[in-house]
C-alpha cells in the first residue's frame, strides 16, 4: 500500500490551478480573462525583531512567492520603511505588486496583498490572504528576535478588494514603496 499517497500527491501536485477562495467583482471579469488571479501564496524565512524601546515589531522580513502568477519577492520594514495605507502599516516588498501588514493585535498575523492583474486605467485590484506565523523567539541585551518556526508557511487569497485608499498607485510608485 506504500505506493497510494505518493500516487496521490503526485495527482494533487499536478492537477490544474486550484480553486479561488474569493468572489471576482463581474465589472473585472473581463480584464480577468486574459491573466492570472493570485490563489495562493507561501512565506518563507518569517522574521521579526523588536527593539527593547519599541512595542511592535521594527523590523520584519519574509520572502514571499506566488506559484501560479510566479512572482518572488522578498518583503520587509524596518526602521527607515514608512508605512502607508489607511493605518500607516502597510508595506510594499521589493516588487510592488506585493504588499503586506504585520500586526500582532487586531488581525493578528501577516496579511499579504497582491495586485491582480493590471487592469490598465480602472480600478486596482488586490487579493489579498493571512497567515499567522508560530514564532521561536530569543531575547538579545537590545530586544528581541523571532523567527517562523515553519521556513515555509502556505496561505490563500481569501478575499478580493479595490487596493486601498492612501496607497499610490503604479504611477508614484517611488512613492508607494514608502
Ligand atoms: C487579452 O489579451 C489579448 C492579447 O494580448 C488582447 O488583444 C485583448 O485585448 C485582451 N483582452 C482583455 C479583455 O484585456
Ligand atoms: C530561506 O533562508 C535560507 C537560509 O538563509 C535560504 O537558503 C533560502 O533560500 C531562503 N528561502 C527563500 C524562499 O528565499
Ligand atoms: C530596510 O527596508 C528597506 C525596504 O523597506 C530595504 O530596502 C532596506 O535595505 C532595509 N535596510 C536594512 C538596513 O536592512
Amino acid at each position: 500500500m506504500h505506493g497510494i499517497p505518493v500516487l496521490f500527491s503526485l495527482i494533487v501536485a499536478a492537477s490544474a490551478s486550484k480553486a479561488l477562495r474569493y468572489t471576482v467583482p463581474s465589472s473585472f471579469k473581463a480584464a480577468a480573462n486574459n491573466c492570472t488571479l493570485p490563489a495562493e501564496f507561501v512565506v518563507a524565512n518569517f522574521t521579526t525583531y523588536t527593539d527593547k524601546k519599541e512595542g511592535s515589531p521594527g523590523t520584519v522580513s519574509f520572502q514571499f512567492s506566488d506559484p501560479d502568477t510566479k512572482i518572488q519577492t522578498t518583503c520587509q520594514h524596518n526602521s527607515t520603511s514608512t508605512g502607508s495605507g489607511p493605518s500607516k502599516n502597510r508595506y510594499a516588498c521589493d516588487n510592488v505588486k506585493i504588499a503586506f501588514v504585520y500586526q500582532t493585535t487586531g488581525i493578528a498575523g501577516l496579511t499579504v496583498a497582491e495586485r491582480a492583474c493590471s487592469s490598465g486605467t480602472g480600478t486596482q485590484f488586490e487579493a489579498s490572504g493571512l497567515v499567522v506565523p508560530d514564532l521561536d523567539c530569543t531575547d538579545t541585551s537590545t530586544g528581541t528576535l523571532c523567527h517562523a518556526k515553519e521556513k515555509s508557511i502556505p496561505g490563500d487569497f481569501e478575499s478580493f478588494q479595490p487596493v486601498p485608499p492612501g496607497v499610490p498607485t503604479r504611477r508614484d510608485q517611488k512613492n508607494w514603496r514608502g
